[in-house]
């Protein structure tokens, strides 16, 4: 296919990452502009199909009908990765960055193999001039690494835009539908006005921040950073309050009426999870130390430190309330997504509550009204010493049946209105509901006669 860059007007795009960021961006990109033709490529055969299918691989509010509207129109989910290519004025790299685990940064440097890899399979398949934008979330100067594997290894010209991604899961629809901004790095005006005019068919213009590349990829990782530095703060302030019998929505309605402070991101719990935050302060750490910043790296890292430590001081909390050991105990999970209105369970906090409790000898039976059972296992098989010492059920109901405690993890809407009067009856004496996420009826739990701890909150039962 010929291309036309006479313009620089972007009438083609492939998106190579058909995941949490790739399949949701690229379906609005293409509900949004009728014009454009977009095509999601993935190595992952079993996702693109599930793209395909009636059931997307992605549970993300709205999501499912935006697809809809859009895919065999304008929208396409393949496997065939270079004959996208090929056809593309412009590629978005939407792969994963994971931490690297072995090597030279392990344990905090971002892995980019699968960036490099898709710079290189650009590089071999492309045709004529082609705009590269950087949509995963990648250390600042990687701009500059992808353009040394394009030159080296195609007689084509590139573009490379720096243009990361904001979008909260869970949120994702509605955040990429009304962005607050969309960020755009890059050296050549025309390349960043092709991709600024993508956006502008429904984003308002002045929301569209056009930086230099180097700026794009670092504020990115530093929005990250001050946002999960926003739950360490509060979560840190949690534990006092306990300690004092202040109480963190009080505090937090006083912290947040501040206009300079603002009233989001100050809900405790249980700590941050998710794919990115832990993963993209490892690489500002490490990034920090590579350019000899020990104290900046050394400042960021306590935010990963006293999110550990939230995680960990509940898990233990919970077994000094069940008398020191939990060995035998039957224990409810309630959510296990790492935020709710997601399937995702990377990096859940629930992930390493459970480690605990499982080490400790606890029978864990978990509800989620949206992580599949499969999804459980790969995250919990390898932390217990039998299968049988976890299950997944499907109702809150029937995950506290004869249950010494309930451990609330996940803040689903659901979980608001619990019927304790009528589970309460089916759990053991005594038992106790943990709410480590703040989220449900205090009220009618106190009156169905159990005891409960909430997250933040002094005047605990027991
Ligand atoms: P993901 O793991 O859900 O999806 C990545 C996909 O890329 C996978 O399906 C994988 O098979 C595919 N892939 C990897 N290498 C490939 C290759 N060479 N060719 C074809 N396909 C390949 O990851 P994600 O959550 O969508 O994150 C992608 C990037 O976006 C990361 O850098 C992440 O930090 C960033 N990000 C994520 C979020 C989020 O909420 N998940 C938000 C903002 C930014
Ligand atoms: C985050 C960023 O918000 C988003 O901009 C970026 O693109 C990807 O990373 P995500 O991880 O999907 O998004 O969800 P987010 O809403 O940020 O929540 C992250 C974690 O922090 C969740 O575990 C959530 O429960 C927790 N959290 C968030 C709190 O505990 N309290 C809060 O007040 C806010």
């Amino acid at each position: 296919m010929v291309k036309n860059f006479n313009l620089m007007k972007i009438k083609n795009i492939t998106c190579i990452g058909a995941g949490y960021v790739g399949g949701p961006t690229m379906s609005v990109i293409a509900d949004r502009c009728p014009d454009i033709r977009v095509t999601v490529v993935d190595m992952n055969a079993d996702r693109i199909a599930a793209w395909n299918s009636d059931h997307i691989p992605i549970f993300e509010p709205g999501l499912d009908v935006v697809v809809k509207r859009a895919r065999g129109k304008n929208l396409f989910f393949s496997t065939d990765i270079d004959a996208s290519i090929k056809s593309a004025d412009c590629i978005f790299m939407s792969v994963n960055t994971p931490t690297k685990t072995e090597g030279e940064g392990a344990g905090r440097a971002a892995d980019l193999k699968y960036i490099i890899a898709c710079a290189e399979q650009i590089a071999r398949s492309a045709q004529n001039h082609t705009i590269v934008v950087e949509k995963s979330t990648l250390p600042v100067r990687t701009a500059e690494k992808i353009k040394e594997i394009l030159a080296k290894n195609s007689k084509h010209t590139f573009d490379v835009l720096s243009n990361p991604e904001f979008l909260a899961e869970g949120t994702a629809v509605k955040d990429l539908e009304n962005p607050d901004r969309v960020l755009i790095g890059g050296e050549n005006p025309e390349a960043i006005a092709a991709l600024s005019d993508v956006y502008a068919q429904w984003v308002a213009k002045e929301k569209i921040i056009t930086t230099n590349v180097w700026s794009a990829e670092m504020a990115k990782l530093a929005a990250n950073a001050m946002l999960a530095q926003r739950v360490s703060s509060i979560n840190s302030l949690s534990a006092f309050c306990e300690a004092t019998e202040a109480d963190i929505d009080e505090v937090a309605k006083v912290l947040g009426s501040d206009s300079r402070i603002g009233p989001k991101f100050l809900k405790a719990g249980i700590g941050f999870g998710g794919s990115c935050f832990q993963k993209d302060i490892l690489n500002l750490v490490y990034l920090c130390e590579h350019y000899g910043l020990t104290e900046v790296a050394a400042y960021w890292e306590q935010v990963i430190v006293m999110n550990e430590w939230q995680k960990k001081r509940i898990a233990q909390l919970v077994i000094k309330k069940l008398g020191g050991s939990v060995k035998g105990k039957k224990i409810a999970v309630l959510g296990f997504a790492f935020k709710k209105d997601t399937n995702d369970t990377r990096e859940a906090p629930a992930i390493s509550v459970c480690e605990t409790l499982l080490k400790a000898g606890a029978e864990v039976v978990i509800f989620d009204p949206k992580v599949s059972e499969n999804q459980v296992a790969d995250d919990l098989l390898h932390l217990s010493s039998q299968p049988s010492q976890f299950k997944c059920v499907n109702s809150a109901s029937e995950a506290c049946l004869g249950a010494d405690t309930a451990i609330v993890l996940t803040e689903w809407d659901q979980f608001k209105s619990i019927e304790w009067l009528s589970i309460a009856l089916k759990m053991s004496s005594g038992a106790w509901v943990f709410d480590a996420r703040n989220c449900t009826n205090h009220t009618a739990i106190r009156a169905a006669g159990l005891n409960l701890w909430v997250v933040g909150k002094s005047n605990q039962s027991a």
